[in-house]
């Protein structure tokens, strides 16, 4: 594992809660689901004195999906997120990478264009609110 990249245990459950309330105000996972995600699938931070971007993900033999990646507000637009992105490309050199995103969400869709992603498909109506999934992949290292 890159040394640029940490993987968070349930010991770390305090953490990730603070930062989801600082990244996704009003739409913060529980700590019954980032507790049921630390013990089912894998998170990550870059180790840094003040943790700034984090990103919950789920290997599978396949693939790696990421269900969440964000930058406490205020360290964006400095390169953090891109910098746990390319540290979890070299976590799981031989699997590519997918995700959803609210088609209306620019910064992560500049993040992920912008490291490698491209559009699969887009699905109407996806979420609750009414808005657009575009769904992105990324090829594994050949
Ligand atoms: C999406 C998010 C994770 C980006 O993190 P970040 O640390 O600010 O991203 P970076 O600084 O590494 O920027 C990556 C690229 O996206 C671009 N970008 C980032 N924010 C942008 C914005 N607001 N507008 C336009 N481009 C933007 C950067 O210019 C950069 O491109 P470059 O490398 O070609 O210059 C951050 O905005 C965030 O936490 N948002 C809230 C949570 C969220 O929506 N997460 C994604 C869905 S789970």
């Amino acid at each position: 594992m890159s040394h640029e990249i940490r993987a968070l245990s349930e010991e770390d459950l305090p953490l990730l809660q603070e930062m989801e309330t600082y990244c996704f105000p009003g739409e913060e996972w529980t700590q019954k689901m980032l507790l049921s995600h630390l013990e089912y699938h894998q998170a990550f931070i870059r180790p840094q004195e003040t943790p700034k971007t984090y990103a919950l993900v789920c290997e599978t033999p396949w693939e790696v999906e990421i269900f969440r990646i964000a930058t406490l507000p205020d360290y964006r637009k400095q390169g953090e997120g891109k910098k746990l992105l390319f540290s979890l490309f070299q976590t799981y050199p031989t699997k590519d990478f997918f995700l959803e995103v609210k088609e209306n969400n620019i910064p992560a869709i500049q993040l992920y264009e912008t490291s490698g992603f491209q559009i699969l498909e887009k699905r109407k109506n996806y979420y609750p609110d009414g808005s657009t999934a575009i769904i992105m992949k990324r090829n594994k290292e050949l």
